[in-house]
């Protein structure tokens, strides 16, 4: 019902929360990244010479980030690339760029096997030089670095990557040379690991007060994050002083998980209290860390999918950043956009995408919700209510979160599409069973929800529950529980009305037409005419229609038309009448055209056709005053379109989160009777408000109703139901 919602605030029918359909959405809106978590750690940004000089970009720089670092130009081999050759130009601008806005740095990087300054290792002569020859030129280099910028840095990266990706030999088996946890660069062949010891000795002396920082990649890796904790652990006890540990974060959309992440927070934080997240990207491949198989080329749009994944590992990430905030003090996007990362266009890495553009990920990151991460669901979750026989999943708990359960061995991805406003869905994870599972990350809006699974990109329905018409589709439904339900609840203590299907011929779209027609309980029985003479009662009729992707099935069935009116019935609080729920016509509309819709077709087969068909079929008081119409979201749409032209057929009128009538639109105002207008708090209320205060105001008889806690939503529209029904036929 979402897309339909969309559609009709296109038509300025007064709609809110997401009237953002069909145009483009600016996710940058709202505080920076910076400012929304400055209670936590700072938010950095790697940058290039394009980064620091066109404003667009300096521009998000500012708003977002409060702090940089030299995607390159800083490194040895960029800033120092001969003995006695400095190129300080861009390593100047951007250093003066950031003093400018008062901006701080982390320093990238002081010592590493790549991008380095190789001149160091050999002589005029091209011969190896002595570990002591090497040693003086890295002090020199890093002192030279560091006192140039130290104004403007609060950490270094002094010792880049100096671990091995396996416990092997980096470059290869070489016989005789034993398996080493360290990367054979050329400084571990020539130092073995006190290069280490002594760039970080270097820096300490350039600079005192800088956090000095040993920073790596794939530290999510078991094997890779024990080398680089005995690395560390063994340095310090050394004394040689590393404050922190950089973790570089160069991640995919599939991994890692919050487990592996936060092992290794957890690991680190033994023998450090400072981690920095220094290079953070998110891959839309399997590929992450040092492996650099990606593609480049043209941005190719990304699948809404993986989009979501995408998205859902960010959020899940930051969760996991901002859990341990006590020891991460700083998370770094390597690069700006998609356009500027080293990984390619084509990967979508970013929270900016190729046009500098925010992307949703870049809203979900920011507008956390402090009091979600704080709670843990109660576990006390029961199958949901529409479940297929014998089914567990999916399930609910008493406070609104939905757990999924999906078998889907050798899937890539599951996402459910329910989950949180904003979000593209609920993205399962792979248990230990082979077994997808997860729960929303928060509670749901009560009452009624379609959803589906995306496996893999597909669309497919969930085996656990039942199949309810929405969407123009047999979509998944669930459940969630809500303190009001019992007025749409089964109750075996009172009678039942029933509901029959009715077809009939319609000349006028040349097919079969279907109807849902609710009888109430006692219908057909004999009651004393107006002659005195006994026939059978008649009744007051209520047209009542679906939504935009919707049929005749949706009142009925998820709408639960028939419960509330035996309820209402039972308790005496409406007479009976008769509920005549048809197909609208409304799922043949193109999206795009919604402005044009007249409703006229529609007008035609309800009005020549199954108006007379209904008179003709059941015992109802065919007149307007005994003639109700009323409608749900495009349903409403074509309640006032038809009411207000043909005002001689229906006596009472409602709106359920389908708009408004304005009273200079109703032309002859003794036409109407009674008008209801409803709508979830999450849309427009004030739009109701307003309508009804406005109506009440030019006589009418009229009233309003905001369902509390929900939005487009089939509970909003059976409390509408529930509370409008006892204003007909009075
Ligand atoms: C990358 C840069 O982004 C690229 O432009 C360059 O060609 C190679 O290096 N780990 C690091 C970063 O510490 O310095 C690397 O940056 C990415 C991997």
């Amino acid at each position: 019902m979402k897309k339909i919602f969309l559609a009709l605030s296109l038509v300025a029918v007064s709609m809110s929360a997401s009237a953002q359909w069909g145009r483009p959405v600016d996710y940058a809106a709202g505080p920076g990244l910076k400012d929304a978590y400055k209670d936590y750690f700072t938010i950095g940004v790697a940058v290039n010479k394009f980064n620091i000089s066109d404003p667009v970009q300096t521009a998000i720089i500012k708003k977002q980030f409060s702090s940089v670092t030299a995607e390159n130009a800083w490194k040895p081999g960029e800033i120092h690339p001969k003995e006695g050759v400095w190129n300080f130009g861009l390593a100047d601008s951007i250093a003066n760029f950031c003093r400018e806005n008062g901006i701080k740095m982390r320093g990238h990087c002081l010592c590493w096997h790549s991008q380095f300054a190789d001149w160091m290792f050999t002589d005029k002569k091209g011969k190896p030089v002595k570990k002591e020859v090497f040693y003086q030129r890295l002090r020199e280099h890093i002192h030279t670095v560091v006192n140039r910028y130290k104004d403007v840095v609060y950490a270094w990266d002094v010792v880049n990557e100096a671990m091995a990706d396996d416990n092997m030999m980096f470059r290869g088996f070489r016989p005789g040379v034993k398996p080493s946890p360290y990367r054979q660069s050329r400084h571990f062949e020539l130092c073995g690991d006190e290069f280490i010891a002594k760039a970080f000795e270097f820096a300490r002396e350039a600079d005192p007060t800088g956090v000095l920082i040993y920073n790596d990649y794939s530290c999510v890796d078991e094997g890779k994050r024990e080398r680089i904790y005995n690395m560390v652990k063994k340095m310090k006890d050394a004394g040689v002083p590393i404050d922190g540990i950089g973790m570089q974060g160069h991640y995919n959309i599939y991994f890692p998980d919050e487990d592996q992440l936060e092992k290794a927070i957890n690991r680190f934080s033994e023998i450090v209290n400072i981690i920095h997240i220094t290079e953070l990207d998110l891959r839309t491949n399997t590929e992450s860390g040092g492996q650099l198989m990606f593609s480049r080329g043209e941005a190719k749009p990304l699948p809404a999918y993986m989009q979501t994944l995408q998205e859902d590992q960010y959020a899940r990430l930051f969760k996991v950043f901002r859990k341990h905030k006590d020891v991460i003090k700083n998370v770094t996007f390597w690069n700006l956009s998609d356009k500027d990362s080293w990984l390619g266009t084509n990967n979508h890495p970013l929270p900016f995408d190729e046009n500098f553009k925010a992307k949703r990920s870049l809203q979900i990151i920011r507008d956390f919700d402090p009091v979600l991460d704080a709670h843990q669901p109660k576990e006390d979750f029961v199958p949901n209510s529409m479940n297929q026989p014998g089914q567990e999943y999916p399930m609910v708990n008493s406070e609104g979160y939905a757990r999924f359960r999906v078998e889907a061995p050798d899937a890539k991805s599951v996402i459910v599409s329910l989950g949180l406003g904003g979000r593209g869905g609920t993205v399962l994870r792979k248990d230990k069973n082979g077994v997808w599972t997860g729960t929303t990350d928060g509670p749901m809006d009560p009452g009624f929800h379609y959803y589906h699974l995306t496996i893999d990109g597909g669309v497919f329905n969930d085996p656990g529950t039942n199949n309810y018409f929405g969407s123009c589709r047999w979509e998944s439904g669930i459940e969630i529980p809500v303190a009001d339900q019992d007025f749409y609840a089964y109750r075996k203590d009172i009678n039942h009305g029933n509901i029959q299907q009715v077809t009939f011929w319609s000349e006028s779209t040349g097919k079969m037409q279907t109807a849902n027609v609710y009888l109430p309980y006692g219908y057909g029985k004999m009651v004393k005419g107006k002659n005195g003479k006994m026939t059978q009662e008649r009744y007051p009729v209520l047209y009542l229609q679906h939504g935009w992707g919707e049929n005749e099935t949706s009142w009925p069935v998820q709408g639960k038309a028939g419960l509330i009116m035996d309820n209402l019935i039972a308790d005496g609080k409406i007479k009976p009448f008769i509920v005549v729920m048809a197909y609208g016509l409304t799922n043949d509309f193109k999206f795009g055209t919604i402005g044009r819709f007249e409703a006229k077709e529609f007008e035609k087969l309800l009005i020549d056709e199954l108006i007379p068909h209904i008179d003709k079929n059941f015992l109802t008081k065919a007149d307007k005053w005994n003639r109700a119409m009323a409608g749900l979201s495009m349903g409403g749409m074509e309640t006032k379109l038809i009411t207000l032209r043909r005002p001689e057929v229906f006596g009472y009128w409602g709106l359920l989160s389908g708009g408004t009538y304005m009273p200079e639109e109703i032309k002859a105002p003794k036409a109407v009777k009674y008008i209801f207008e409803g709508c979830g708090d999450k849309e427009n209320p004030e739009g109701i408000n307003k309508s009804v205060e406005a109506l009440k105001a030019a006589g009418f008889k009229a009233e309003g109703l905001v369902s509390e806690g929900t939005a487009h939503e089939f509970l909003t529209w059976r409390r509408c139901l529930e509370k409008m029904a006892q204003s007909l036929f009075k």
